[in-house]
């Protein structure tokens, strides 16, 4: 299929019928069209440095690519952290010039992106360099693309809407995200806190460094929720109808560093072979769910986390268990590849039936959430919220993944009860 028919099939196509049927038939159209964009579509890959010299690397990169005045976007806890320093002292003995941003805030709006945007205007600035966790990263990218093509963020909202981008660069401070290998950036409303997807190839940035020594300062609870993010998005990469061998390898892959190597980073922050191994898995979680997609995980935790405030990898945390429950059939025989893949069972139980292994990788990861303390709780839980849930996380469905198995949105309340029984459980 050319470019331009995807393209335009994709921003044509979206579900207008309440209908289930009707509904399946747009959502599985939207997932083909998916699948073709990721073919027809060439999705850049960041050079990635790896290791505590890597942002060092990062900065050389920048330089000689031309960068003399760089805007260094950041929020302010890292900056009183003092996190930006490995850089900034880098750069000043190097005779590079930066301007550093700190005023990235959680799920950002448009008018933190557009601050953002002023400070690299009026200062002039020639590349941007993205230092922290996704929210940091995606508004890095909106900056980027907004800055180059003098549009307003709000206009650069949807598919293929910026037809250039700053050189832009990354150094990821949670293993979590993997913004820095993907080609979107999510921008929250400043009134009503609706969140919008922008995607273009153009903005995936042009290198990342997954530098330990900087993740080390991490807490433990958002090495947990960041972690459980990356071992989402690998899952969820490989349980997708539009999976390739290419995502199978990074998903796979990304799910054996983080049941070997989270419990570790989570236990010894300091643990710095812990660190660079689930930043290594963050990003290659990234390049999976690029092409592959998401699904029902991530479409219930947005909107839990719209309603609740729940951070995004908690939320994941609450819902990842329910989806696994739904999916075990359906995908069995694909859970039960990767439990051998992934090295979740042991030689000799390989030759064990596919839903006795499928069981069996859901029951680690349940295990592996568990050992992480994650609170499951979601405070202020109402029934009467999950028919607008459900109906939220149906869209999000249809409109941008390829699941397994679709579900009603009576399906879905019936998981929304089941994550209130698990939170009711915990507060009592
Ligand atoms: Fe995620």
């Amino acid at each position: 299929m050319p470019a331009n028919t995807v393209i335009n099939t994709l921003k044509s196509i979206s579900p207008n019928s309440l209908h289930h049927a009707g509904y399946l038939a747009v959502a599985k159209t939207r997932a083909k069209a998916l699948h073709a964009f990721a073919l027809v579509v060439p999705i850049p890959r960041p050079q990635l440095f790896i290791g505590e010299q890597s942002c060092y690397e990062l900065c050389d990169m920048m330089i000689n690519e031309g960068a003399t005045n760089i805007l260094i976007v950041t929020d302010a806890v890292l900056n009183q952290l003092g996190i930006p320093e490995k850089v900034t002292a880098y750069l000043e003995e190097k005779n590079i010039r930066y301007h550093l941003f700190d005023g990235i805030t959680p799920d950002p709006t448009f008018s933190v992106v557009e601050e953002g945007l002023r400070h690299s205007v009026d200062n002039n600035c020639d590349a941007i360099l993205a230092l922290g966790g996704g929210s940091v990263i995606d508004a890095s990218k909106i900056i980027a693309i907004s800055q180059a093509t003098k549009r307003k963020p709000q206009k650069l909202m949807g598919l293929l809407k910026a037809s250039k981008c700053m050189p832009l660069y990354c150094i990821p401070t949670t293993a979590g995200t993997g913004s820095e290998a993907t080609l979107g950036a999510v921008i929250s409303d400043d009134a009503t806190h609706q969140k919008s997807l922008s995607i273009d190839p153009r903005m995936v940035p042009l290198a990342s460094a997954v530098d330990p020594a900087i993740m080390k300062g991490m807490p433990p609870h958002i090495t947990a929720d960041t972690g459980v993010d990356v071992l989402t998005h690998a899952l969820e990469a490989w349980m997708s109808a539009n999976a390739s061998s290419e995502t199978d390898y990074y998903a796979a892959s990304a799910t054996r560093t983080v049941m070997q190597y989270l419990p570790l980073a989570y236990k010894d922050g300091s643990d710095l072979k812990a660190r660079e191994e689930m930043g290594v898995a963050a990003h290659y979680g990234g390049i999976a769910f690029n092409k592959a997609g998401l699904g029902y995980v991530h479409a219930i935790a947005h909107q839990l986390g719209a309603i609740y405030g729940i951070p995004h990898g908690r939320a994941n945390a609450i819902v990842l268990p329910h989806i696994l429950d739904v999916n075990c059939d359906v995908s069995k025989h694909r859970l039960a590849t990767l439990a051998k893949k992934a090295g979740i069972v042991d030689a000799a139980h390989a030759n064990a039936e596919d839903g006795k292994l499928a069981d069996h990788l859901v029951a680690e990861v349940r295990a592996l959430i568990k050992s992480l303390n994650i609170d499951v709780t979601v405070k202020g839980i109402n029934p009467a919220d999950f028919k607008k849930i459900a109906k939220g996380a149906a869209k999000e469905v249809s409109d941008t993944y390829a699941v397994p198995r679709y579900l009603t949105q009576a399906q879905i309340v019936d998981v929304l009860n089941k994550i209130k029984a698990d939170s009711d459980a915990v507060a009592k």
